[in-house]
């Protein structure tokens, strides 16, 4: 089988294309990414020779270069977005083109060469939870209150729509806060790690009782393969950890795992508009496809801090930008 993965040179996708090729060795994979901040080919350095797996650079908005690679494949796994939520509110263009009109153009290239499309969607769709409401499922109407969310929840409408008005074979994953490695140190565990890598503190902000669902991004693979394998054509599916946890729980779990005391949180002001709570119900997942989270909390959190340590190098040039130049340099862009 030949997978076409959009944004695979990001946090999830990197993962994901890892995962795969180990699990599935007889598969190709090419992986269609821009290569925006959050795209780092430094993350295949140990496949890039693997004749399994090619690269090519390219924006899912770029209609001649979406068609082009959707034709060559059997199947499409959609990764690519702008994901950070702060910088939606800063700026939502970007996640409004990339995410509402990229997967448009994937829809349009999926629809004309009959391509099976697996398009890979969050929980924050749904919206906010209150302490007592019963967790997020596949009936959950939706509720988006970031830029971010609503481009998510526009591209999410619009695979369906595809699917009533034009058949195309099509499933849908809505799944929680990943975590793991090679994650962009933007987002609250990764940033978290690396300030406290330098001794910095840690912006926890509001009161930091905002409630996620934290799952391991290899749980999340686990679980897009699976829709693949198992999933039924037209269907959406809610991935979670089963672990919620607020900021505040979550933040000081991770100052055990590194040895520093409470003092290193530093409370900031809120973020707009910020949701409360976050939590799914994958009781679909786990009775039709017989998939549910195996990876623990504590150990998926050791691994990653373990990872981050031993790759600082990675981590500082995330961090001052010259991971770009360090790619160009080091690896050949097919
Ligand atoms: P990320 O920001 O780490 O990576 C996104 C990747 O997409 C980058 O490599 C980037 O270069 C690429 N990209 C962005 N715009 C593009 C464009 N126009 N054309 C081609 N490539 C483009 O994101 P992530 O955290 O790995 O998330 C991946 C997907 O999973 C997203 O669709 C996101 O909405 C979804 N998701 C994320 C989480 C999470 O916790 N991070 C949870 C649920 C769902
Ligand atoms: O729920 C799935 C979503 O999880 C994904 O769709 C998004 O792409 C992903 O970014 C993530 O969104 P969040 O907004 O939940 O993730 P973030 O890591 O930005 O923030 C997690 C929580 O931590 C949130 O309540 C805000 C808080 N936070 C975040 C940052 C960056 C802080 O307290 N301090 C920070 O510096």
């Amino acid at each position: 089988m030949k997978i076409l993965v959009t944004g695979g040179a990001g946090f999830i996708g990197s993962n994901f294309i890892h995962y795969w090729l180990e699990k599935h060795p007889e598969d190709e994979i090419i992986n269609f990414d821009v290569l925006t901040y959050a795209g780092n080919l430094e993350n295949f350095k140990t496949i890039e020779n693997n004749p399994k797996y090619k690269f090519i650079k390219g924006d899912v908005c770029d209609r001649d270069a979406v068609f082009a690679a959707v034709k060559d494949v059997d199947v499409v796994v959609h990764y690519a977005a702008e994901t950070h939520v702060d910088r939606s509110i800063m700026d939502p263009s970007a996640f409004v083109r990339s995410n509402v009109l990229g997967t448009q153009v994937l829809l349009d290239a999926v629809k004309e060469y009959g391509k099976r499309f697996h398009h890979v969607s969050t929980d924050e769709v749904f919206g906010a939870l209150g302490p007592e409401d019963p967790a997020f499922n596949e009936k959950t109407p939706y509720d988006p209150r970031s830029p971010y969310s609503a481009s998510k929840a526009a591209a999410d409408h619009l695979v369906r729509a595809y699917f009533h008005t034009y058949g195309i074979k099509m499933t849908i994953s809505n799944c929680s806060n990943n975590y793991g490695r090679y994650m962009f140190p933007e987002k609250v565990l990764p940033l978290f790690i690396a300030n406290l890598m330098e001794d910095k503190k840690v912006p926890l902000y509001g009161d930091g009782l905002q409630v996620r669902d934290w799952i391991h991004t290899l749980d999340h693979a686990r679980g897009v393969d699976m829709i693949l394998q198992k999933g039924k054509i037209g269907e959406t599916y809610c991935l979670g950890g089963d672990n919620e946890l607020t900021n505040m729980e979550l933040t000081k779990t991770l100052l055990k795992v590194m040895d520093k005391d409470e003092s290193y949180i530093e409370y900031v002001k809120d973020r707009p508009g910020h949701d409360r709570r976050y939590a799914v119900d994958f009781s679909k997942a786990k009775n039709e496809l017989g998939w549910e989270p195996q990876i623990k909390f504590e150990d998926g959190l050791k691994d990653m801090v373990d990872w981050y340590k031993d790759n600082q190098e990675w981590v500082n040039r995330c961090r001052d930008g010259s991971y770009k130049d360090y790619y160009e340099k080091q690896y050949i862009i097919r």
